[in-house]
């Protein structure tokens, strides 16, 4: 190597469990609607809990007693059955109208769990029946418990103490796994209770996954991922309707109590049969909740102008889904009613035309919206519809019917802050970053608890020392990809490696003339001055960076792994592969190593600026101008290139980050860090646990856990924006938009916004044509879909053109610019790659030619 050396460093951002998961993006499959009017539940579990034989109610549907469903039930304890659950029954309390669900139940003195089998995936109606029954030994109305299925609490602390009264709840979840639970959970020293659950399949079509928004208008996304609680089902301006009259057994109430000003409501009806549904949404609600409906009184006359309005006392702190149900039971011929729409007191809908909608007179139309927490101020959500333009012909406004839905919050919770495993998610914690995940509307129903599982495997497996790592995701994420192979070097057991004479191994290992020298361990303790920590320059992947001075005076970067970290040999052993096997000028170079005494020890060039992102944020450096940022971008784009196309197999380096991406003393960019690096087949992808880094990770490979160059792409261009952002990628404390920098800058560039979000200090000095290229380049790279982004060709020839442009526009600050007079444009490519050997040619051993013949011989390994 020439003299030069550098650091390698990995200081992470923070990242937690939640922001972790934020990154995960599923889709699953979705099922055609169900196109008929009778709908047959796949999945219908109905059980009477402590009864004893099965209940029939008079809607038809027949309950299963308590002894034909134990077998769903299991109790979580060592405890053997001798306390187990008990049934109870006491008719003589429960009021006679109830239904006779509530007149036995089943008490959980231990933490019991419901497990159901689900033969279709989709949304699940999970229905609750509550009623403290007297009981000689439990008093039930004492009980507090929580409810929880695998990712959503559905109560938390739940005591009827103060309410003692039927209690029915309702909620809508979309289930993707094939098993779904409900969990019981005593407080310490109490017990749990049910009398009745039902666990019900729901139409596919009965939720979708966006809605409009207010405010602002908009639209929301993500609502599979949310869990609903029906807080009301409104018909208005009808009578209730009881489940054997809705086709998905449900129950829906008048609008009297929520009426505010019955004084302007007039009733309207038509016959149900007379009913007419769109093609695709049959189920919705049933056409006795269209054939009703409330419309203005006396607007047709010239009266007073007024809204029909309807108050429902909700939660704070919680979004919610309302459903607006409008039929046009009215008008005589089409286009004649025109309203708009409120909620909240803020416009929903303006000049809604029911006819233009459904084309048809009395035609079944319904309308979502997701009202923002942060838009329910005084506890109650206000409904309102009313005449558009006061001039209009025909003065009146219909409402039909409303659903108001509570949506789990960032703790996947319908009552408070803690999520399942108990942690709390509140406002101080974690409950801003939970947000990222409706923000970025993703969806990790399943995968999450796959992720849950596996983390606490790893939590059980975690090797000593781990704390001190604070690559949490690189330790997180990768499990399967750390399987040893027969051939490897390091044996994948701390206690095995220890025990190794690997030195000669590893000198056999590698091709001779690679890798630079053998460190005997003292010679590094030396330079080190005995692993000083006042030598510590970084803390990365496996363990820490030193700066060292050898003997010769050459300052060398120092990695320290820990040999008792599995996953640490892991990235040790490839690092090592990588870099023995690759160099390049805009690569990180590897001087030596040293594995006496169980020690992994990798020595590298010493990088004197150290990672690009200390030169962009978060520290006090001078701030590198638009040129050098240019020029360093170009760089580690060369360096991914290389790795991308140097070989017969692309080998994708996994973190590319903008700490992985060091500077030397002149500012050459060169990429670090090969930890978890894979080689993959040109033009074909591996199937492999997702590694990465939060904030960059490609969201496509994280779906389909499929690893092409493309991935490398993406997490490029994050790098690029945050280049011209000078900011982290992922900003917890911003507004939910612009926590992912990704998101946010993609967001601004179609508002034609870029400009504002462009580091101050640099702003204006980039030429526009410039910025436009960049930025092209770098939007290009965050496509969703890896194959419509570029190439690391593509992008380095954008840069570079980028580059020109800057540099044949007059000068603004040219002054500044420090690396400009030492990078010769005109035909960049030539000159830089001359550039390049120039400065390794010093290096025999690493022409190109070797080095292909190297990676040509990878496969075999
Ligand atoms: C309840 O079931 C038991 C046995 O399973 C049966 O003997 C009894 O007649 C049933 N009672 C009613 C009311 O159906
Ligand atoms: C049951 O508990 C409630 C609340 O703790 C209490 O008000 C009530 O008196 C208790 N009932 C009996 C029968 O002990
Ligand atoms: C108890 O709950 C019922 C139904 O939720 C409600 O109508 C009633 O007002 C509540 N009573 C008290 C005292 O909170
Ligand atoms: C359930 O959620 C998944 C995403 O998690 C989505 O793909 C699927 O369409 C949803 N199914 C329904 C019927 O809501
Ligand atoms: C509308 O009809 C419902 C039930 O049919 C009734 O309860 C309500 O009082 C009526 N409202 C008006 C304003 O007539
Ligand atoms: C809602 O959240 C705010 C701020 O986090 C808190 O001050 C308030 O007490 C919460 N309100 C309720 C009803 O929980
Ligand atoms: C109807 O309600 C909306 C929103 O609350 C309000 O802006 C509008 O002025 C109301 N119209 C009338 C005629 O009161
Ligand atoms: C509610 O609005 C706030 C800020 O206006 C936003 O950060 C948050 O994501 C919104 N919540 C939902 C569920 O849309």
């Amino acid at each position: 190597m020439g003299g030069e050396n550098k650091v390698v460093a990995k200081p992470q951002a923070m990242c937690s469990l939640c922001l972790a998961f934020s990154v995960f993006v599923f889709s699953l499959t979705n099922c055609a609607s169900v196109s008929d009017s009778h709908f047959s539940p796949p999945n219908n579990y109905l059980i009477d809990c402590g009864s004893t034989n099965k209940t029939k109610l008079k809607d038809g549907r027949i309950f299963k007693s308590d002894y034909d469903t134990t077998s769903l039930l299991s109790t979580n304890e060592d405890v053997q059955a001798s306390v187990d659950s008990i049934n109870i029954k006491a008719s003589s309390s429960v009021p006679l109208s109830s239904l006779p669900l509530y007149q036995t139940a089943r008490i959980f003195p231990e933490e019991s769990t419901y497990t159901f089998h689900i033969s279709k995936t989709g949304p699940l109606w999970v229905r609750l029946y509550f009623f403290p029954l007297p009981h000689s030994s439990y008093n039930l109305t004492s009980a507090v418990f929580s409810v929880q299925t695998e990712r959503i609490v559905l109560l938390h602390d739940f005591s009827m103490r103060t309410n003692i009264t039927l209690l029915f709840k309702e909620y809508l979840i979309n289930v993707s796994d094939s098993k779904f639970s409900l969990k019981f959970k005593p407080k310490k020293k109490s017990f749990a209770f049910i009398n009745a659950i039902e666990v019900v399949s729901a139409p596919d079509a009965l939720i979708s996954n966006s809605a409009a928004t207010v405010p602002p208008v908009g639209e929301s996304k993500g609502l599979f991922l949310s869990a609903l609680q029906i807080s009301y089902r409104v018909n208005v301006g009808g009578p209730p309707i009881n489940p054997n009259k809705d086709t998905l057994s449900r129950n829906w109430e008048p609008d009297n109590p929520y009426n505010i000003f019955p004084e302007g409501t007039r009733n309207a009806s038509v016959p149900a049969k007379s009913i007419r549904y769109p093609k695709d949404a049959p189920l919705i609600a049933p056409s006795s909740v269209y054939s009703t409906g409330a419309q203005m009184k006396d607007a047709q006359v010239n009266g007073p102008n007024f809204n029909l309005s309807w108050r429902m006392n909700v939660e704070s702190n919680y979004s919610y889904l309302i459903r607006m149900h409008f039929c046009d039971i009215v008008s005589k011929s089409l286009n004649q009613l025109y309203f708009n729409v409120y909620i909240n007191e803020m416009v929903g809908m303006s000049d809604l035309d029911l006819s233009s909608q459904t084309k048809a007179l009395r035609t079944a139309f319904y309308k979502d919206f997701v009202l923002n927490e942060s838009a329910i101020t005084d506890g109650s959500i206000t409904v309102q519809v009313g005449l558009a333009n006061p001039q209009q012909s025909a003065r009146n406004a219909i409402l039909n019917g409303i659903e108001v839905m509570k949506i789990s919050n960032a703790a996947d919770s319908l009552d408070g802050l803690f999520s399942v495993d108990g942690k709390y998610k509140g406002p101080s914690s974690t409950r801003k970053t939970m947000k990222i995940v409706a923000g970025f509307g993703l969806a990790f129903a399943a995968t999450a608890l796959l992720f849950i599982a596996m983390i606490c495997i790893r939590w059980h497996k975690r090797p000593q020392g781990w704390e001190k790592r604070n690559n949490f995701s690189s330790w997180l994420l990768p499990l399967s990809s750390s399987q040893p192979t027969s051939s490897c070097l390091f044996s994948t057991k701390s206690s095995n490696y220890g025990s190794r004479k690997s030195k000669n191994r590893i000198s056999g290992y590698f091709p001779s003339n690679m890798i630079e020298r053998f460190f005997p361990f003292s010679e590094l303790q030396q330079a080190t001055n005995n692993f000083d920590e006042q030598a510590v320059v970084g803390v990365g992947g496996f363990g820490k960076v030193y700066l060292g001075m050898l003997e010769d005076r050459t300052k060398v970067a120092i990695k320290r792994g820990n040999p008792t970290s599995e996953q640490g040999i892991n990235e040790f052993r490839t690092e090592l592969d990588m870099l023995s096997k690759l160099r390049h000028r805009h690569l990180v170079s590897l001087i030596g190593f040293c594995d006496e005494n169980s020690e992994m020890i990798l020595v590298y060039e010493y990088m004197a600026n150290g990672p690009l992102r200390s030169h962009l944020y978060g520290s006090n450096l001078t701030h590198l101008s638009w040129k050098q940022r240019l020029e360093i971008c170009i760089g580690a784009a060369r360096g991914l290139h290389y790795l991308h196309t140097g070989a017969a197999q692309s080998i994708v380096h996994r973190d590319v980050k903008t700490t992985n991406i060091l500077l030397d003393e002149n500012f050459v960019a060169k990429v670090s860090d090969f930890g978890l690096s894979k080689a993959v087949p040109n033009k074909a992808y591996v199937s492999t646990a997702v590694k990465g880094s939060f904030g960059y990770l490609d969201p496509e490979y994280f779906r389909s856990q499929q690893l092409t160059e493309k991935s490398d792409i993406y997490s490029f261009g994050v790098v690029l924006f945050e280049v011209l952002c000078a900011r982290p990628v992922i900003c917890p404390t911003l507004p939910t938009e612009r926590v992912n920098i990704a998101d946010w800058a993609k967001q601004q560039h179609r508002r034609g916004m870029l400009h504002k979000i462009i580091d101050p200090r640099i702003a204006d000095t980039i030429t526009s044509n410039s910025l436009k290229k960049y930025v092209e380049a770098a939007e290009k790279c965050l496509q969703d879909q890896g194959i419509d982004r570029p190439n690391m060709g593509d992008v380095l020839r954008n840069l570079e053109y980028a580059l020109q442009l800057q540099e044949t526009a007059p000068s603004i600050h040219a002054s500044e610019d420090k690396i400009a007079d030492f990078i010769v444009f005109g035909s960049p490519d030539e000159k830089k790659e001359d550039h390049s050997r120039a400065k390794t040619s010093d290096d025999p051993n690493f022409t190109n030619f070797a080095l292909f013949s190297q990676i040509t011989n990878f496969q075999g390994r």
